[in-house]
């Protein structure tokens, strides 16, 4: 997509799309929006309250005016989720000459800010989820080679430029997510994982090391071969380093770490079959860490990041894990597995304990779609925050209140330990109570990460996999891309 910027509007382009938020009823955009059509300011304003999402379409000589609600005083995540919506809704009736005409200089949020949110939210409703399709579906006129994009707006245009450029970027990795977090089992092994995370390292320059069956049973990830018994797919093991190209001394080195689960039956502790096909997004953690890297490279964010990816099915077969049996771990602690649909806390004990003893990153972080009680919680708005560190918490907080990917923190505390004691064996995987589901789990974790001090899980099950305007069923939401790439910028610039 060719992407402009000019200082002023001279000639409309066929396609002006106009964002106005709320809390300014008067605002002399409308006077401008006047000029070029057949009706004066008020009656634009009549039949337009500026809501968030609300389109007005206004038909001038020269082309198509659509004013965009955004509502009061929107946020990042508000023009992005408007822009959003406005790509996909509207799509049929746009070309490939687009206009966005950024006129409200009064919005706290800064110009450069609104910018990438809209382009980020406006790449993204070119999203279409249906990749096993045979039918050839219309393109969005966005995608196609001919398009441009001017922004108008009365600022610095590289900065614009830039600021338009890490929306698209952001996007494009986004909607890379989704195809993967949407795409079903049969299509998605641990091979795929790898192989999507070798092709990106490939394409925007990092390091990418897989390791097979063998090498994890030479290595001792006994959990995660646990887990892998009942599958007919071999587990994988995924390792991604990125360092930024130019010499930076002194950057934060930061351990990224996300279930991979590519299909969860729950195993013999086997789930009700009712929703049980949305378990194809049990590696939304592992997404987010892959997007997270493959982001972090293309916009060459001054910090070392590590990710790590351990990658099975938990299946049903005679070879399963069975409820009571005892596993060995790559900590060496052995785990008593009460309930076999707790798994991803199984294979995040060998990554989160793999990644703290092989690279001591100063900031330990994990996500993984592994709880029903947080979705009970939480519902589908926001993932269960648990750290042990307030400063961590707070600037993850921070991160999520920016971009929208909402958060909450969660105690820790240790009365709670009881949770994870077992008769047989060092810990448990599963309390056996129907009550604080989320804390436990976190609880389990804790016990693999060798006291490190500047750790945060991330609990996404409620948030990685959610309603949207793209299908009538579930699909993926990338959660945890932006925030954390937000976290890394704003961790990079405070170094
Ligand atoms: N993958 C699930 C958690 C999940 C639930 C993700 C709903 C997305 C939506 C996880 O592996 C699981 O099954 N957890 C169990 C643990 C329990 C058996 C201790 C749960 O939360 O019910
Ligand atoms: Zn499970
Ligand atoms: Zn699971």
């Amino acid at each position: 997509m060719r992407i402009a910027v000019e200082q002023e509007l001279k000639s409309l382009p066929h396609n002006l799309i106009v964002p106005i938020a709320q809390n300014q009823p008067n605002a002399p955009v409308f006077e401008r929006i006047a000029q070029w059509t057949t009706l004066s300011p008020e009656e634009i304003q009549q039949d337009f309250t500026a809501e968030a999402g609300e389109v007005q379409l206004l038909y001038a000589k020269q082309g198509k005016i659509f004013l965009l609600g955004l509502g009061n005083e929107p946020d990042a995540a508000a023009i992005l989720k408007a822009f959003r919506s406005f790509s996909y809704k509207q799509k049929k009736k746009l070309s490939s000459e687009v206009g966005i005409l950024f006129s409200d200089t009064t919005l706290k949020l800064p110009l450069v800010r609104q910018v990438e949110a809209s382009l980020n939210g406006f790449v993204l409703g070119t999203y279409q989820i249906g990749q096993f399709k045979t039918e050839e579906v219309e393109k969005h006129p966005l995608t196609t080679d001919d398009c441009t994009l001017t922004i108008f707006a009365s600022a610095n245009a590289t900065e614009l430029l830039a600021a338009a450029r890490r929306g698209e970027a952001t996007a494009e990795t986004q909607m890379s997510i989704f195809d993967l977090v949407n795409a079903p089992s049969n299509k998605k092994t641990p091979q795929h994982l790898a192989e999507w995370a070798l092709a990106s390292g490939k394409a925007y320059g990092y390091r990418v090391e897989v390791w097979d069956k063998k090498q994890i049973e030479e290595v001792g990830l006994h959990a995660l071969l646990a887990v892998n018994r009942g599958s007919e797919y071999p587990p994988a093991f995924i390792i991604m380093e990125y360092r930024p190209t130019a010499a930076a001394e002194g950057i934060p080195k930061v351990g990224l770490v996300g279930k991979g689960v590519t299909f969860d039956t729950g195993g013999l502790s086997i789930k009700p079959s009712t929703n049980m096909h949305y378990m194809k997004s049990d590696m939304g953690g592992a997404a987010a860490v892959f997007g997270t890297i493959e982001l972090a490279a293309k916009l060459q964010l001054p910090v070392h990041l590590i990710g790590v990816v351990p990658s099975t099915d938990n299946s049903v077969d005679a070879l399963s894990i069975k409820p009571s049996d005892v596993i060995n771990s790559y900590s060496g602690k052995t785990i008593e597995v009460i309930d076999t649909d707790a798994e991803g806390r199984l294979i995040l004990a060998d990554g989160l304990n793999y990644m703290v003893r092989h690279f001591q990153p100063e900031v330990l972080i994990n996500l993984a779609t592994l709880t029903g009680s947080a979705v009970r919680t939480f519902g589908y708005h926001a993932a269960a925050l648990f750290s042990n560190n307030d400063e961590l918490t707070a600037a993850l907080t921070k991160a999520a209140n920016a971009t929208g990917e909402r958060l909450w923190a969660m105690p820790m505390w240790d009365v709670y330990k009881d949770d994870i004691k077992s008769d047989v064996a060092d810990v448990r995987n599963f309390s056996g109570k129907p009550v604080a589901g989320a804390i436990g789990a976190a609880k389990f974790l804790e016990a693999f990460i060798n006291n490190h001090s500047n750790w945060a899980h991330f609990d996404i099950a409620g948030v990685a996999f959610t309603d949207s305007e793209f299908a009538s069923q579930k699909s993926a939401t990338a959660y945890g891309v932006r925030l954390l790439i937000e976290y890394l910028s704003n961790l990079a610039t405070e170094k």
